[in-house]
């Protein structure tokens, strides 16, 4: 593994639009130094360093990419080179620093996660970049494509998981932003919750990752306990009641609830309630993922992971029919997966009928995703 930055040069005057792409730098470097009104404009997407090894990344994406091309050993640097891509009186007015070059195939590659309507400006100065540069080979990985590497490639869980990658419909997100937000929030509530001590409230199944992750990036004294509520059932007439109760009393206490994910908002207004009854001191709610979009209740929610789009999501402990929990990413599944597994039920239950109705014992074809 290579892991390079380029050497900063000496600034230096520059009389004539120079296409060498290390004199670019120092033209950078250069018009960097000459003061405020020199601005660059440069590529940058760029949100919180993500550490990987001694690199300081600028986003998750790319951590994650680095430790793909390491999986196929494949040698890369990162940031390794700029090119000036405009010149405005002979000082570098735009510059282009693709993220990653793999040597061995002398290939630049961007990886970019933004929506696809955003990149028009980074099409544009691939565009650029080529017309400029036409010698240098650079690639554009949009957020598809990469998420598409990953789910091929990246995680070898996924067969473990049973989960053949045609069913995926879409990566939501990858463990590494996963592991970042998850860390995000652990630092603000250790920060919101100085020189007091709490008590992490989980709501099983789903947040059984979330919660020991989360549990680790606060720097608060704390306790956990779980609470479960037992899931409907087909028939079920009774209402809704716990099948795991509090073991700690939180009468007096500072209570943070963690729920997976809020929808309607139906379980996280029953169960808000009803902790309220165990008189906290404090209450409050922090939820991983929120489908806004379809809430019914609104209960107030202090802390949120990601607020996701209208679709089933599974993974890092979501399930569908307590499969895929253990997938290291979150991801939507393809309605056929759904369909699917809808006909295999419906053809069980007809089934069932058929043998009650001629008193015979019908053959139920057998799920793959049955638990
Ligand atoms: P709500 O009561 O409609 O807000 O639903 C909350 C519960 O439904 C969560 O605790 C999850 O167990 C489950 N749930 C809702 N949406 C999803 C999803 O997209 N994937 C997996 N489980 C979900």
């Amino acid at each position: 593994m290579t892991a390079s930055k380029t050497a900063p040069l000496e600034p230096a005057a520059v009389p004539e639009p120079e296409r060498d792409r290390v004199v670019g730098v120092a033209l950078i470097a250069s018009a960097v130094e000459v003061g405020s009104d020199a601005r660059v404009d440069t590529d940058d997407d760029e949100r919180a360093i993500t550490r990987f090894g001694r690199v300081a990344f600028a986003h998750p994406a790319e951590a994650e990419f680095a430790r793909l091309m390491d999986f196929y050993r494949v040698k890369w640097a990162y940031e390794p080179t700029s090119f000036p891509l405009r010149w405005d009186g002979g000082r570098v007015a735009e510059m282009f620093t693709p993220d990653f070059y793999l040597p061995e195939h002398e290939l630049y590659v961007e990886v970019t996660t933004m929506k696809q309507s955003l990149i028009t400006r980074k099409h544009r100065k691939l565009r650029r970049m080529r017309e400029v540069h036409p010698e240098i080979n650079v690639v554009l990985l949009t957020r598809r494509d990469y998420y598409e590497l990953l789910a091929r490639f990246g995680y070898g869980a996924v067969d473990i998981t049973s989960l053949p990658e045609e069913d995926i419909e879409q990566v939501l997100y990858s463990p590494v932003e996963i592991a970042e937000r998850v860390a995000a929030l652990g630092a603000q509530i250790s920060g919101d919750y100085a020189g007091r001590s709490l008590v992490l409230v989980g709501l099983l199944k789903g947040v059984t990752f979330f919660l020991a992750d989360l549990a680790r990036e606060i720097t608060r004294p704390l306790a956990i306990d779980y609470l479960a509520v037992a899931p409907w059932e087909e028939g079920q007439t009774e209402r809704v009641r716990w099948s795991k109760t509090l073991d700690i009393d939180i009468a007096g206490r500072e209570v943070l609830l963690i729920e997976d994910i809020v929808t309607t908002g139906l379980t996280l207004d029953f169960v808000v309630a009803q902790l309220r009854e165990r008189q906290p001191a404090s209450l409050s709610v922090c939820v991983l993922f929120d489908k806004r979009e379809r809430r019914l209740i609104d209960s107030p929610i202090r802390y949120t992971g990601f607020e996701i789009p209208n679709a089933y999501v599974v993974g890092y402990g979501l399930d569908y029919r307590q499969l895929y929990r253990n997938l290291p990413f979150v991801c939507v599944l393809k309605p056929e997966v759904y369909a699917r597994d809808h006909a295999e039920r419906l053809a069980r239950v007809n089934g069932r009928e058929a043998a009650r109705n001629t008193g015979t014992e019908a053959q139920a074809p057998v799920s793959s995703q049955s638990a």
